[in-house]
This record gives structure tokens, sequence and C-alpha cells, in this order.
């Protein structure tokens, strides 16, 4: 870790069962605030389970999972922000509407101060002029934003994204990691992103953890200690990314 400093999200021993399936097996893990994790690894390890406790949607689990030193428990913490794979968009309703639904529920939507706060965010996201704009008239990589959007509409200490870029195409999917990058180094939101992509892990990443096995666990954490802007084919950074793949193919 970064920095001497109690950590934003700490994961000790976490074990997760579903019925038959035990999908995480002692898994530990600490992120420093500020800091930008990815999490790989092979299909069914558990990445999106470690994510769905993370943020609160899993109400059974072994272990203790804490974000700013409270436990984190049934019903979701106002400290977490979650994106999914898919936008997860409401079709009948605008932008706008569509992000007021991440506010916390008891801010009025309509109220100034939140409609100021929404307007905020369709702009962090790059999103200015289509407030009014429904999800059949966005593309793939601007719905995504909205959905980036509702994300931090808690304002949430930590954002989770669980393979937010994998249905876009490769230009466009370049585009909005980058544009990840500007918003969690504006807004220093800690952010930890479940990914297939090597490339985008280590590209964006301050620490690649790579969960494996089944039931999950952590494999390896491997530091990705290169100056932003960074370039893809740094050669560091393809190194890394050798590397991290290495511990994936074993
Ligand atoms: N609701 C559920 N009920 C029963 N088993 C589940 C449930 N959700 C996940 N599992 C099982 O837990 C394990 C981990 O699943 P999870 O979805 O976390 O994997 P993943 O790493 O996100 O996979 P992928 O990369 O394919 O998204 C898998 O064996 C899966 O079948
Ligand atoms: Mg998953």
């Amino acid at each position: 870790m970064s920095s001497g400093a109690d950590p934003v999200l700490a994961v000790d021993d976490l074990r997760k069962r579903y019925d038959d399936t035990v999908a995480l097996d002692g898994v530990d893990l600490a992120v420093a605030d500020g800091e930008f994790v990815a999490v790989v690894g092979p299909s069914g390890c558990g990445k999106s389970t470690l994510l769905r406790v993370l943020s609160g949607l899993e109400a059974e689990f072994g272990g203790r999972v804490a974000v700013d030193g409270t436990d984190v428990c049934d019903g979701g913490s106002d400290a977490v922000g979650m994106v999914f794979q898919e936008p997860r968009l409401l079709d009948w309703a605008d932008v706008r509407e569509n992000i007021a639904v991440g506010l916390p529920a008891d801010v009025d939507p309509d109220a100034p101060a939140a409609r100021e706060r929404v307007d905020d965010l369709i702009e962090t996201v790059g999103l200015g002029g289509f407030a009014d704009s429904h999800p059949d008239e966005l593309s793939g990589g601007m719905a995504q934003r909205v959905s980036l959007a509702r994300g931090l509409a808690y304002n949430p200490s930590v954002l989770l994204l669980d393979e937010p870029f994998s249905a876009l195409d490769r230009l466009t999917k370049a585009d909005q990691q980058d544009h990840l990058l500007d918003v969690w180094e504006a807004r220093g939101t800690t952010v930890v992103l479940v990914t297939h992509d090597v490339e985008e892990a280590v590209y964006l990443a301050d620490r690649v953890v790579v969960l494996g096995g089944q039931p999950g666990t952590v494999e390896s954490v491997v530091d990705v200690d290169i100056d932003r802007p960074r370039e893809r084919a740094d050669t560091e950074l393809v190194a890394l990314r050798r590397e991290v793949t290495a511990v994936l193919g074993r």
C-alpha cells in the first residue's frame, strides 16, 4: 500500500458461499484512500462476488469487510458506489433522471441543490447537452458514462466497477478508460475495478490484484509503479502485463 494511513477499504479473511458453491475463501485486501486497484482473474473465480460483498449487496459472508472504518453489512453503504457491466439504465427516463436514481434516498431529486449536483455529474462524465436524452439516443460509451455518473451520485469514498468497458469496441474503450482516469484524478475517489483485460488493468491501476482458484483467493498482487500519464506501449507496462498474464496462466 502506498501510504501508512488506515485503509479506506479493509477486507480480512473474506469467505462467501452460495449454497454448495464456495465462491471466495480467505480473501485479504487493503486499499488506501485514493488508490486505484484493478482485480483480474479467470471467469468464476469470484470477482463479481467480491464487489457485491464490498458494496453491501450480499448480506451473508464470513470474515470482515470495512469501508471507512465501518463494517459493511446488508443494505449497502453510502460510502460505496457501484457501476455494473451493463449500464442498467431505465429506458423511459432521461439522462438526468437516470443519474438522479443514484442520489441518496433522503435527497429530493427536484430540489435545486440536487439538480445542481446532477448537472455537475453530467459535466464530469462529459455528457453536457445530453441531460434530456433517453438511453435509446445514446451510444454504448455514453450509456456507460451515465452509469458512471449514477455510481458517483452518492459522492462515494469508494467506487466499484465490474467490467464496465467490456462491451465496448477498442477505441471507445480506450477513451472511456482515460475518462475514468480523469474522473479519478479530479475527485480523488478510491477505485476498485474488476476487469478481464490485463492491458486495461496495468494501464489504469496502481496495483493489480490477481484472484484465482476455485474457491477464489488472492494469488498475487502486482504493483504498477509507473508515472501517469502512461503510454500503453511502454516497455515496463508491457512487461507487467506479461507478468500478470503469466500468473493468470499458472
Ligand atoms: N447468486 C449465486 N448463486 C449461486 N452461485 C453463484 C451466485 N453468484 C455467483 N455464484 C458462483 O460463485 C462463483 C463466483 O462467481 P462470480 O460471479 O463472482 O465470478 P466472476 O469472477 O465474476 O466471473 P466472471 O468473470 O465470469 O464474471 C461461481 O462459481 C458462480 O457460479
Ligand atoms: Mg463477474
